[in-house]
């Protein structure tokens, strides 16, 4: 008998990382045409898990998607999430509703340093879909607010109809210990806030960049323009932090499917500093 095989007959052996465990519904509401918003529970204890982490969410008989945790650990013993649906697995999400059940592995990844960013100034830019893994590091900053300097928020979205978590942005605003300012590409009737990129918001707001942290999380060209606009402002490239997207499969640095010049964004990922990033698109 190998130790494995010894430890399953005990009982005593570490869950599979590759089996999902069960997490039912207690929340599912639509917030855009293509964004649903999920709040679950584990059904045999707690998730444990560190803003920045992401689950695989398992539709059974179909398959399997990452997806970033959107709720802070600060929150409790739920966990919330927010789908897109682009594909097989995100579609089929769109049909789940409260009391029913899904399976989720992890979490897996590394996750945002809150602890060195303690006493600092943190500026977020969150564009679209990239205020879900950015949310969670919000929430959890903005439950500690004491052990950090000024905070800054600033959200965009395409149009007004696109931006997430309206409600809540508003309910940052209000609480006066966060700067939060939002803005769309594109106004509708109904919009009296700010229009235009989300770099354009940099000029409206006061940077000290031998104190600042930005954690910007957005789509590729948004990203690309903020982290210059980051940069022009002084913050040093190891203080500038993001979220990478690859395919993945196992979530567990096993498979390859996320490599990127040897590193596994699924495991040693997806968090990582522009000082890294660039280093893994330029190979140095
Ligand atoms: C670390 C991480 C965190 C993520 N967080 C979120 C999140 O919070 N919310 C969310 O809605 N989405 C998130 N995604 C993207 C999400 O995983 C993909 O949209 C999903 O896997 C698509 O699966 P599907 O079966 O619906 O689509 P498919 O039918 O497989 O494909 C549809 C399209 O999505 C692309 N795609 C497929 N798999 C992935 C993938 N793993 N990553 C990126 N693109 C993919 C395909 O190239 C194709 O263009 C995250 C991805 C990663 C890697
Ligand atoms: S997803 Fe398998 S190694 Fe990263």
């Amino acid at each position: 008998m190998t130790q494995i095989d010894v430890d399953l007959v005990k009982g005593a052996a570490a869950p599979s990382p590759y089996v999902p465990r069960m997490a039912r519904i207690l929340d599912a509401t639509q917030m855009t045409e293509t964004e649903r918003f999920f709040r679950l529970q584990m059904e045999d204890g707690p998730l444990e898990y560190e803003p920045g982490q992401f689950v695989s969410v398992t539709v059974f008989g179909l398959g399997e998607a990452p997806i970033s945790i959107c709720s802070s650990p600060t929150q409790g013993e739920v966990f919330e999430l927010t789908v897109r649906s682009v594909g097989l697995v995100t579609n089929a999400l769109k049909q789940f509703k409260k009391g029913d059940r899904l399976g989720v592995r992890g979490p897996f990844g590394n996750h945002f340093d809150y602890d060195v960013m303690k006493g600092q100034d943190i500026i977020f830019v969150a564009g679209g879909l990239g205020l879900a893994p950015t949310r969670s590091l919000i929430r959890y900053v903005l439950d500690k607010r004491k052990d950090y300097g000024k905070v800054t928020i600033l959200v965009g979205a395409r149009e007004p109809k696109w931006l997430l978590f309206r409600d809540e942005v508003q309910e940052w605003a209000k609480r006066g210990d966060a700067d939060v300012r939002v803005t769309v590409d594109r106004a509708d009737a109904s919009w009296k806030g700010n229009v235009g990129v989300i770099t354009k918001l940099f000029g409206k707001i006061e940077i000290d960049p031998a104190k600042t942290w930005a954690a910007i999380v957005g789509p590729p060209v948004m990203f690309k323009f903020t982290v210059l606009e980051a940069l022009a402002e002084g913050i040093p490239e190891h203080r500038i932090i993001c979220s990478l997207e690859r395919n993945m499969k196992c979530g567990v640095g096993k498979c390859g499917h996320c490599q990127i010049r040897g590193v596994y964004v699924c495991r040693d990922g997806p968090v990582f500093t522009y000082e890294q990033v660039k280093r893994l698109r330029e190979g140095i």
